[in-house]
């Protein structure tokens, strides 16, 4: 225990000393310092935590009373890593490898107490601690740095393989995974797991190791010998589609191959210049521009953290199709129990046989235990009637889009919900006044617009109506973080953002179509670029009835009847997508698909009967065309106050549309080709092609006053 009066003193530096909050502290145990870095949120090792941490290092070996010492964090967090904030102002000495090579040089043993989450340079800062105490509970090790389109930069390529063995360590470092406790003790990582309390557990194994020279990782060597063989090249074979990129996931395996030959001393310069290389490109900047994005979309203007939340306990949700038993199973994944609604006895057996049967899938395929799917399964409860739902904290309606149907759904909720349960919707394109509007509870009423497969997509697109109650949008912010998905507010128009984005963009795919191009050509340009799936992929997977009905109730005319042609004449001819076999392309047994030459003669023949030009569309041109049809209406819809910020946009896009998050989202995609340029190429298509490239008024300002969607985002902080 610390004794009263043992404290060294707070360091307090250099020019943060201005700081109201002391960032190190170090606390004397005995005869060991206990180092702490207490730098709220996330202990990230900004310029002020690293100072402090060389100084206290410095002084714990200087004072002749010091026999070892402990370095910790505070709260859930020993240290999520650099401050990442700090990369685009640039970094100021001293550096985390110094701060590192510092703590690893110590000639008393140093234990990392691991207390919590340590991420990135804080797993790397524990690396350079001669020994590692885990609490048992942590569950975030890992070395993430390949999401931010970066390597890890202080050791980490160097340290963990000696550590864990090149194998394990360049699967951690490609993937960017984390593991836990248990899992770190299995692979070396961590020398011992504390029950209880981890800091009194590390003092005591330093005591204990005072009389030992300090076990250094970066002394150690690696017998190559030992690593597999062809392992570099299987890895680089299989980075080609990788989340972060062409270049992080190159550099990362060029500097963990390093290890093997060089001495830590070369290595890490080594490991730095790489860093910089791939820091310095256009994807580590939108990928880290991605990571802001995704948190500041949980920012809701107006809405502080003294809005009182309300509790989601239980959920009920209406429908057992496809939509209704995805969203059902994220919150069974999630603990929440939930009774599920059908109005037929066999409708609802489908809906709770496709949930068991996904359970037992994740079971099967090792994501779950068998234990994990049974607890989740038993926390659902099949139901025919919507009385049941009326102890419900949440219901949510996923019934097939039409209005009529909802908004009797909503009628009958209204006389059953509970007061204070909170009423949402799942469409993706309905009115949501009109459907509160038949409550008489208005402010209790949302949208929660949930991506197919709703258990696996993150993106929960949050739908405010006119009267939505501001802790209705809290609560259903802090929920979506619950259940794993990234919420992101929209208001209230046809498609909301996500989709009414998808409907000009689908659009302008089908004008490629009528002009030349082959579904092959469309979809091949755009996932060489980076999608996940090209659009007409996408649309066969999602099944081509859906938006053929939304079609025919909206009853198309002109040039939007005209562009819908190919697509509704598919749908009749029986393709309507993978589930059939066969849409705009044919799929073999395994779902692979095929062009198919019948189709393509069906395009061309419906381009000459709509005597479109025909002409050659090269895959740079595919590819522009879909980004400013994107950014050109997620401008309007920025403008019309639908979307809060373009960073929310391309939120969206990146979490529920298959937009790589290593070119940021259409908007910054748009900032990044500059605005002036965007404005005068639609323009030039607007002159070509007509009223649907139409500029929004919003690019055209900023263009003319050079500005950017970045900086209109920035103001509104
Ligand atoms: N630097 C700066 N700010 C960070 C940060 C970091 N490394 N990690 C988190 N934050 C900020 C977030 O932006 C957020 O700020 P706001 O509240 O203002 O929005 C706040 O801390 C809390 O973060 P979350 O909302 O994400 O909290 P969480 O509990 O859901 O998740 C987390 C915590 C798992 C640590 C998550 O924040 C995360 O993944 N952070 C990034 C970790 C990472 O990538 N580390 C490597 C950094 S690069 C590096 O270390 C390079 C190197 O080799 C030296």
């Amino acid at each position: 225990m610390a004794s009263p009066g043992a404290k060294l003193g707070l360091q307090t530096i250099g020019s943060e000393q201005e700081r109201a909050v002391a960032v190190v502290e170090t606390e004397k145990q005995g005869d060991v310092a206990v180092i702490r870095m207490n730098n709220p949120p996330v202990n990230a090792l900004g310029h002020a935590l690293r100072t402090g941490l060389e100084a206290a290092f410095a002084d714990a070996n200087a004072d002749p009373a010091v026999q070892a010492i402990v370095l910790t964090g505070t709260g859930r967090f020993f240290s999520a890593g650099a401050d990442i904030t700090e990369f685009a102002s640039g970094m100021k000495e001293p550096f985390l490898p110094q701060v590192i090579d510092t703590i690893e040089a110590s000639t008393k043993p140093v234990v990392a107490a691991v207390n919590g989450t340590a991420l990135g340079g804080g797993l790397e800062l524990a690396l350079g601690c001669h020994y590692r105490v885990a609490a048992k509970d942590v569950r975030q090790l890992g070395l993430p740095e390949i999401k931010l389109g970066i390597i890890p930069g202080a050791g980490g390529t160097q340290r963990l393989p000696r550590a864990i063995g090149v194998e394990k360590a360049l699967d951690l470092i490609l993937s960017g995974a984390f593991i836990d406790a248990k899992a770190g003790a299995a692979a070396g990582l961590i020398d011992k797991i504390a029950e209880g309390d981890v800091v009194a557990e590390a003092v005591a194994f330093a005591k204990a190791h005072t009389a030992k020279p300090p076990r250094r990782i970066g002394q150690q060597t690696i017998d190559a010998a030992k690593v597999p063989a062809g392992l570099f090249e299987k890895a680089r074979a299989s980075i080609a589609r990788h989340p972060s990129g062409p270049l992080a996931p190159k550099c990362a395996i060029d500097a963990v191959e390093l290890s093997l030959t060089l001495p830590v001393s070369e290595g890490i310069p080594r490991e730095r210049q790489i860093f910089r290389e791939a820091a310095a490109s256009p994807y580590a900047r939108a990928l880290q521009y991605a990571f802001f994005a995704e948190r500041q979309a949980a920012n809701l203007p107006g809405i502080g953290a003294d809005v009182k939340t309300r509790a989601v306990e239980t959920v009920g949700i209406i429908g057992g199709g496809t939509m209704g038993t995805g969203i059902t199973l994220a919150f069974l994944n999630a603990g929440i129990p939930v009774t599920l609604v059908e109005t037929t006895q066999d409708a609802l057996d489908g809906g709770v046989n496709r949930i068991k049967d996904t359970l037992s899938a994740n079971a099967r395929r090792g994501r779950i235990t068998e234990a994990q799917a049974a607890d989740r399964l038993a926390k659902l409860t099949p139901a025919l009637e919507l009385k049941d739902l009326g102890k419900a904290d949440l219901i949510i309606e996923a019934v097939f889009e039409n209005m009529a149907l909802k908004k009797e759904i909503f009628a009958k909720l209204d006389g059953i919900a509970r007061s204070g349960a909170i009423i949402a919707t799942n469409t993706s394109t309905l009115d949501v006044d009109e459907i509160a509007a038949v409550t008489k509870r208005p402010q209790d009423v949302l949208g929660l617009h949930f991506f197919s497969p709703a258990n696996i997509m993150r993106l929960l697109e949050i739908v405010r109506a006119a009267k939505t109650g501001n802790d209705v949008m809290a609560t259903a912010m802090g929920l979506a973080k619950r259940i794993g998905k990234v919420g992101v507010q929209a208001g209230v128009c046809d498609g909301f953002v996500g989709n009414r984005m998808l409907a000009a963009y689908a659009e302008e795919v089908q004008a490629m179509l009528l002009e030349g191009a082959t579904p092959t050509d469309v979809d091949g340009a755009l996932e060489t670029w980076g999608m996940a799936m090209g659009p007409l992929a996408v649309a066969d997977l999602a099944g081509l009835d859906v938006s053929y009905r939304i079609r025919k109730e909206r009853k198309l005319v002109g040039e939007r009847a005209q562009l819908a042609r190919v697509p509704d004449k598919i749908v009749e001819m029986g393709r309507l997508g993978q589930k059939t076999g066969a849409g705009f392309y044919k799929y073999d047994a395994n779902r692979k698909r095929q062009r198919d030459p019948e189709i393509e003669a069906l395009i061309r023949a419906e381009g000459n009967a709509q005597q479109v030009r025909q002409k050659a569309i090269s895959a740079d041109e595919v590819v522009e065309r879909s980004l400013l049809r994107l950014a050109n209406e997620g401008a309007k819809i920025l403008a019309e106050g639908i979307a809060l910020r373009a960073s929310d946009t391309d939120t969206m896009y990146l979490n529920g549309y298959g937009f790589p998050a290593w070119r940021g989202g259409p908007m910054w995609q748009a900032d990044h080709l500059g605005l002036a340029k965007v404005a005068e190429r639609i323009k030039a298509y607007h002159a070509q092609y007509g009223e649907r490239w139409k500029i929004a008024p919003l690019i055209e300002k900023l263009a003319a006053d050079g500005g950017s969607f970045a900086a209109l985002d920035k103001k509104k902080r």
